[in-house]
């Protein structure tokens, strides 16, 4: 079973919808025009129920299937949001709205979703509900936590819930996986050491927050490297450090902020406790004040085994078992879809967009090509795991 033919003859439709987003890309929750277009496509299409405003701007499809029998619903959620990035793809479908872009393939995430609500409101050869889940805010607004803050898991009966980013590097036809964290929790943090500044020359007559600061940024780094069992990943960078005007007079305060990944909730209740501590530690020992923000944003996106392994053996149904990694490394970038894995079981999956530029770069592009291999994974999921 290669990829489904009718995912080939809608290619060139899925495509257009695909460089339409592309062309008028929107941030966060304002993406306004991408789900009215999302919503009426979907309607287009016959499915059974259409929902927006979920999670502000969320859209949620239902399709319900033709076979007896039924169960939850399964969830298959894509992101409609894009970038604030200046394009220089120089293609002839590349942003009109300036300063913003489509540079992680959220545009062909929401085509190949539309291609596959299409196929399965055509068909409906699966039992019980199909649910297409349209995103807003995945890049650091979660809009994934606003849907299911919105009640969209219980609302639609959904049982289990998958999720696809395309992955620059692996060929086109290839997926890649594994069970448990395959991406990280992602915290924020700032950090202001607030001493009393002065002129250069005189030190002793103030306290320097600079090299308290300094002091800071290197002890940071013995977290990972002392503290942390060298065979957990976790990384802490500090990102910005920001203090004075000039050359000749120590200012009052300094500020820094970055951040810190981890793969698990120990580690990331561990390094944030840490953090705190060496900051204070330091303010301490150099006789100034500090605040010490911490934001937890998304935590770790955390597959769960039996919905993974299902995905795998869809995938290789698809591509052949040879292109399907299904033990991949996990990587340290952070994923919304995490508050989703939080409520139901299901699988977060990588789809190869070929040797392209890289994600959240000014070049990069998704890949039309790779349409058919994400239209039908998601068509066959549901037809395999709703078989009857
Ligand atoms: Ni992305």
């Amino acid at each position: 079973m290669p990829v489904i033919n009718r995912m080939v003859e809608l290619q060139d439709d899925i495509a257009a919808w695909r460089r339409d987003f592309h062309s008028d890309p929107e941030l966060l929750y304002e993406v306004h025009r991408t789900a009215a277009k999302v919503a009426a496509l979907l309607r287009e299409f016959g499915c059974d129920e259409v929902v927006e405003g979920i999670g502000r701007t969320g859209v949620v499809g239902v399709i319900r299937g033709n076979k007896p029998g039924a169960g939850g619903a399964i969830g298959l959620r894509a992101d409609m949001d894009a970038l604030p990035i200046t394009e220089e793809t120089g293609k002839e479908y590349a942003s009109r709205n300036p300063g913003l872009m489509h540079a992680c393939g959220h545009d062909g995430h929401t085509a190949m979703l539309l291609g596959a609500a299409r196929y399965l409101a055509e068909t409906r050869n699966f039992a019980g509900d199909a649910v297409v889940i349209f995103q807003p805010a995945e890049e650091g607004g979660a809009g994934g936590r606003a849907m299911v803050e919105d009640g969209m898991m219980e609302r639609f009966n959904i049982e289990e819930v998958y999720g696809m980013h395309n992955l620059p590097g692996l060929p086109v036809g290839h997926f890649s996986m594994r069970p448990g964290p395959i991406m990280a929790s992602t915290d924020e943090f700032e950090i202001t050491f607030r001493g009393r500044g002065g002129h250069a020359a005189m030190p002793h007559l103030c306290i320097d927050p600079v090299t308290a600061a300094a002091q800071c940024v290197l002890a940071l780094q013995t977290i990972v490297s002392r503290q942390i069992d060298p065979v957990d990943s976790v990384v802490v960078s500090v990102t910005q450090f920001h203090a004075g005007k000039t050359h000749n007079v120590i200012p009052d305060a300094a500020y820094l902020n970055g951040t810190f990944r981890t793969l698990n909730a120990n580690s990331r209740a561990f390094t944030a406790k840490r953090l705190r501590e060496v900051a204070e530690g330091i303010a301490a020992a150099c006789g100034l004040d500090v605040e010490v923000i911490h934001d937890p944003t998304y935590p770790v996106t955390f597959n769960h085994a039996d919905q993974t392994a299902k995905a795998a053996a869809i995938a290789s149904a698809i591509s052949g078992e040879d292109k399907v990694e299904t033990q991949m490394p996990p990587t340290l970038g952070g994923e919304d879809f995490s508050y989703m894995l939080e409520r139901r079981p299901g699988a977060f999956i990588f789809m190869g967009n070929g040797d392209t530029h890289g994600l959240h770069t000014p070049r990069y592009d998704f890949n039309d090509e790779a349409i058919p291999y994400g239209a039908s994974y998601w068509a066959k999921l549901v037809e395999t795991l709703r078989a009857a």
